[in-house]
């Protein structure tokens, strides 16, 4: 199916701890499914509670959730496993022309690998690369991302960039190496291996930016307002989408004095945050007495949701 640039293939959610991202993922995915699209929960958080929602044990193999919905947690130890199976092999290489490979024993090469596969950049450039090989894969007409806290996604969206320009330095300082290795080696070149690489970070960079769109979820709060002004500003200027914006647990038809009270500190926030969407669609979500989890409760969640961002 297509989607429009109002209406992107993979949306992700994020916003500061807390918030709301992984209940207002779960509704939205679960309603999109319900309308005949099929749709692609993930998760990326180190730590997720997307199974404690949906009340189902979801793993970090992709399941199915019922009709048209499947999930999947991202672990760290299924970005180790992708990063060895795709580009272990690229590594192994380019570390065999610096250093004597050959000469370890299995054990330590394999450490050796490990170590480099779990190096923050690599492994944040893996998890896109996963995510991305998911969301291409045409098995899915929408993915929906429950993204990790603020700070730790925006530096994740940023990496295919940072990764490109690192790589086509590294490109230019392999080059002599290179000249001088492939006579005696005849091995594939170092700076060839690292142009694939920028091929690949310039693959997941076009994907973020032209099927992806972000939706941020925030509270009528003080630090809340101020973390989601960041957001804003720095998606801007990653040149990401911002789809709209959920602003959760927000105080209507307060029955005692203290919620009227926190209702009217609630009323300057939302004004804030109104301002900050600049006339992009806003969902408000009200403030829940009941937990909201397992399917009846999200899909309620996800009706309204869907409805007011139009997505
Ligand atoms: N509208 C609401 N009313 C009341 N409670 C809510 C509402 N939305 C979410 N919650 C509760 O707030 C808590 C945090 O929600 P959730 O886990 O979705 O946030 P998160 O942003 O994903 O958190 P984290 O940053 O830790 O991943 C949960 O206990 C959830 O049930
Ligand atoms: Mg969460």
């Amino acid at each position: 199916m297509e989607n429009g640039p109002a209406c992107r293939a993979m949306v992700m959610f994020g916003g500061k701890g807390g918030v709301g991202k992984t209940t207002c993922s779960a509704a939205v995915a679960l309603q999109l499914a319900s309308s005949g699209q099929r749709t692609l929960i993930i998760t990326s958080d180190a730590t997720p509670s997307l199974s404690d929602i949906f009340e189902e044990e979801i793993g970090d193999t992709i399941r199915s959730l019922g009709d048209r919905l499947d999930a999947v947690e991202i672990s760290d130890a299924a970005i180790l496993r992708r990063w060895k199976e795709k580009f272990g092999p690229d590594f192994y290489e380019i570390l065999s022309c610096l250093v004597d490979m050959e000469g370890l024993d299995g054990e330590s090469r394999h450490q050796l690998l490990d170590y480099i596969g779990s190096a923050p950049s690599l492994r944040e450039e893996t998890m896109l690369d996963l995510i991305v090989d998911l969301a291409g894969a045409c098995a899915y007409d929408r993915i929906v991302w429950d993204t990790a806290p603020a700070g730790e996604t925006l530096n994740l969206l940023n990496m295919p960039a940072y990764i490109k320009r690192h790589l086509s330095a590294g490109s230019r300082v392999f080059e002599g190496l290179d000249r001088i290795g492939r006579k005696i080696t005849g091995r594939r070149s170092i700076s060839g291996i690292m142009e694939q690489w920028i091929g690949a970070s310039e693959r997941i960079s076009a994907y973020l930016h032209e099927n992806s769109a972000f939706v941020l979820v925030a509270n009528p709060e003080a630090l809340v307002v101020r973390q989601a002004r960041r957001v804003v500003e720095t998606l801007r200027e990653y040149r990401i989408t911002l789809h709209g914006m959920i602003i959760n647990r927000v105080i209507r038809n307060p029955d005692s004095p203290s919620l009227s009270n926190l209702m009217k500190i609630q009323e300057r926030y939302l004004t804030d945050l109104m301002g900050l969407a600049e006339g992009l669609p806003v969902a408000i979500l009200p403030f829940s007495l009941k937990e909201i989890r397992g399917k009846k409760a999200l899909k309620q969640a996800g009706k309204r949701l869907l409805a007011e961002l139009g997505l």
